[in-house]
């Protein structure tokens, strides 16, 4: 069976091994412009939906499933997008080795797999680890957004984060209704609400550094 070739994406997608040891935004982006991740952008709705409304912001996607990757960078290919990009890989080594400290501006953590195997809960991606990481490239008053569908799973993500020292709860978005089908946060956003289930919303402000 003939497989079809894998198209040119660069430079909206790219793979974490092609990118060194160390990324630096204003090569990446070309221009010194505030940056976001989406980490587990999945087909980038969010970012992509994002990036056209705040033209003056950078939004990277970080996603471990490279065809869901390059999903999303298709997106952004067809109206040739300049300030966002998706990277194909783990996003736990792009956070702990290879960009700067307090470096970004907000981070998205958008529907994180809930592995709903107990035994599996090892493997969720928000945990406090992952937050110190978080906690280490978010600038000071920059903030991290999270939501989920699994009720469950947002108590443990909110709890982690109100208990975290380096972050201070503030009060979420409220939901609001769509004007069309492409105006949610996430691709997940839209499946669940189309199910009619609720989303369990978080955000928190990264405390200034003199509190570390
Ligand atoms: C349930 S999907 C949600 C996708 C998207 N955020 C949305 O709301 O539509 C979770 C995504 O996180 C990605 N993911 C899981 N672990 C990851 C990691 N360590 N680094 C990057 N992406 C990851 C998965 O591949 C998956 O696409």
């Amino acid at each position: 069976m003939q497989t079809a070739p894998i198209k040119p994406l660069k430079p909206y997608f790219h793979v974490i091994e092609d990118l060194g040891e160390h990324l630096d935004w204003v090569e990446f982006f070309g221009n010194d412009n505030p940056v976001e991740i989406d980490i587990g952008c999945g087909r980038g709705l969010f970012v992509f939906n994002a990036a056209t409304q705040n033209p003056n912001i950078n939004y990277l996607g970080l996603e471990i499933d490279y065809r869901e990757g390059r999903r999303a960078a298709m997106r952004l290919l067809k109206r040739e997008m300049p300030n966002a990009r998706i990277i194909g890989g783990d996003c736990k080594v792009l956070l702990s080795k290879m960009i700067d400290k307090h470096s970004v501006q907000a981070a998205h953590v958008y529907f994180p797999d809930p592995w709903w195997k107990k035994r599996h809960h090892k493997r969720r991606l928000f945990t406090t680890e992952f937050c110190d990481l978080l906690a280490d490239v978010i600038k000071p008053e920059g903030h991290l957004h999270s939501w989920t569908d699994v009720i469950e799973y947002f108590e443990v993500i909110k709890e982690t984060g109100d208990c975290h020292p380096k972050f201070v709860s503030l009060e979420p978005p409220a939901e609001r209704d769509p004007e069309d089908d492409l105006d949610y946060q996430t691709s997940f956003e839209r499946k669940k609400r189309k199910m009619g289930l609720p989303i369990y919303r978080a955000l928190w402000q990264r405390q200034p550094l003199a509190a570390d």
